[in-house]
């Protein structure tokens, strides 16, 4: 049903300098795979088949990543080594990429924007390959999937956070419709805690419906003088239905070195040890 899934990929990374000097901030490892993998895997496993890359200067490396190394098939084919590809000829044999960039550095809801070529008049999936989610059984996206199925509307992602964290994240205020569902009354990006309606916190997974584009055009400058998906979202959140879905499962921020850490060790017990 949703087929389509788009990945904001022209941030700049400079948490992580120098790692991210000439490498995509998406292409560093948990264990042996690239951020962007696992969200591309996500997307996957949620019945998607189309991956919609919003790229920019210095990104090339994602697209090498998602194509045939000549090369090395090569030159491992048929020895001991050639399990090694099998997980990242599986992705690439699954879907199909395409990219866009983002020429100017104007926001996550900018970023969505550029990739309204790519994606058309259909409800898409957004995830940002920083939050790496891992669930048990259906992944995060798959869960937002089965809930689209039921509402038709756009939804959010979110997780408790502790509350001086408010300042990180977009938060969100709404009636619990059902047990974990919340239809959304107000949404907030990064507020000082003592501003926040709650510690209900926006994590980088998004089902949107294709209006968002047309609010998105619309949307002026907020938080940080840039073009909000938390802002547009209230928009459409005032005219339609949005809701907000405690998902099942962990998250981890890899955009911060605390969460990449833990995310890495949490990898290794599960796959490694
Ligand atoms: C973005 C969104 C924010 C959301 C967060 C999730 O912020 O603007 O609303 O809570 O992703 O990771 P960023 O982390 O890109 O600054």
């Amino acid at each position: 049903m949703i087929k389509k899934c788009l990945f904001p990929a022209a941030g700049y990374g400079t948490r992580f300098l120098p790692a991210t000097k000439a490498t995509p901030k998406e292409m560093l490892p948990i264990l042996t795979k690239p951020l962007i993998q696992y969200g591309v895997e996500e997307a996957i496993q949620a019945g998607m088949d189309t991956m919609a890359i919003i790229t920019g200067r210095g990104k090339r490396a994602i697209e090498d990543h998602f194509d045939i190394s000549y090369e090395l098939e090569h030159q491992i084919k048929n020895t001991p080594k050639e399990h090694y590809l099998n997980e990242i000829r599986h992705v690439i044999g699954q879907c199909t990429f395409s990219y866009t960039r983002q020429i100017e550095m104007k926001g996550l809801g900018h970023a969505i924007l550029c990739g309204q070529s790519l994606i058309g008049n259909e409800a898409f999936a957004v995830v940002l390959a920083d939050d790496l989610c891992h669930a048990k059984d259906d992944g995060v996206l798959a869960q937002m999937v089965k809930l689209y199925a039921k509402y038709k509307c756009s939804i959010v992602a979110i997780e408790e956070i502790p509350k001086e964290d408010t300042n990180k994240y977009g938060i969100i205020e709404g009636n619990e419709i059902e047990d974990g569902i919340f239809m959304i009354s107000n949404m907030i990006e990064k507020p000082e805690p003592k501003d926040a309606p709650s510690n209900l916190a926006i994590i980088g997974r998004y089902i949107l419906t294709p209006d968002i584009f047309d609010i998105l055009k619309t949307t002026k400058a907020g938080k940080a003088d840039e073009i909000q998906i938390t802002d547009a979202l209230l928009t459409q959140a005032k005219n339609n239905m949005v809701l907000a879905y405690k998902f099942d499962g962990k998250r981890f921020d890899c955009g911060s070195i605390d969460g990449f850490v833990e995310a890495t060790n949490y990898f290794y017990k599960k796959e490694v040890k």
